[in-house]
């Protein structure tokens, strides 16, 4: 069985990192054109790196949870037959063991030198304008994808959708291309669908089956009931 797993910011809320569109979430507290665009970076960059700090740095304060560390499991169980697809920047699925993640918009732990191109390792602020390492420019930017820019790793995510036997999201609201069309291509080559999150998103019933609760409880039963019907070498732990 080939497994592609789609998770958003729902996954990662009860680890404590905010959401965007929920109450409280990231877009009320910021207007998306004036931090996470290409222009916004032009215009005020002191704004944009203040921006990516403040939640590079909340990334020490937050741990994986139960969703993160069953998907982790799983992985365990289907090797290379499974994907997690995330367009979250936070590294929490890796920090849960997950191997095979892709990260579409980016990650907050990594910097992108726009004098050279390099791609580092990053978990110190940015908006000192450190040098770059590599070229020695101070033309370092967070390593994450704005809106209007081209998302990461899409050749390998249609490959793998193509040839997926189950396509499950979690914890995201359908509200971002191409994310939100993952659906439709999972089903156009023959996937079963499901969707897991906390309550229903304008594409839901796009999906063969929709859950809604918490990721935690969610994932971790869905998880456990997929590997309770396969010879389990690996049991999720519970909580
Ligand atoms: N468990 C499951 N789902 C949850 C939980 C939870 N504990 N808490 C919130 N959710 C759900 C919400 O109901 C909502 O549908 O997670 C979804 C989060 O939606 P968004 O805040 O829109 O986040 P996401 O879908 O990841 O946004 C997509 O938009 O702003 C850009 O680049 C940003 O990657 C992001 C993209």
């Amino acid at each position: 069985m080939r497994v592609v797993v789609l998770t958003g910011a729902g996954i990662s809320a009860e680890s404590g990192v905010p959401t965007f569109r929920d109450a409280r979430g990231l877009w009320e507290g910021h207007r998306v054109e004036d931090v996470a665009s290409p222009e916004a970076f032009q215009r005020q960059p002191d704004l944009v790196h203040r921006f990516y700090d403040e939640r590079r740095a909340a990334l020490t304060r937050v741990q994986p949870n139960a969703a993160h560390r069953a998907l982790a499991c799983l992985e365990q169980q289907l090797g290379s037959r499974m994907l997690v697809v995330t367009q979250n920047i936070d590294d929490l699925h890796e920090r849960a063991g997950s191997r095979r993640v892709l990260h579409m918009h980016g990650k907050l732990r990594s910097a992108r030198c726009t004098a050279c191109g390099t791609r580092l390792d990053w978990r110190e602020d940015l908006a000192h304008r450190p040098a770059c390492p590599r070229c020695g420019e101070r033309a370092l930017r967070p390593d994450v994808v704005w809106f209007g820019e081209s998302t990461l790793g899409m050749g390998q995510v249609e490959s793998a959708l193509s040839r997926a036997d189950l396509f499950v999201s979690v914890g995201t609201s359908g509200m971002v291309y191409p994310a939100a069309g993952f659906v439709r291509i999972a089903r156009l080559f023959g996937a079963r669908t499901l969707e897991l999150n906390l309550e229903r998103t304008p594409g839901s019933e796009l999906f063969d089956e929709a859950r809604h609760g918490p990721a935690g409880s969610l994932v971790r039963a869905w998880v456990q009931d997929l590997l309770a019907r396969r010879p389990a070498e690996v049991e999720v732990t519970r909580e």
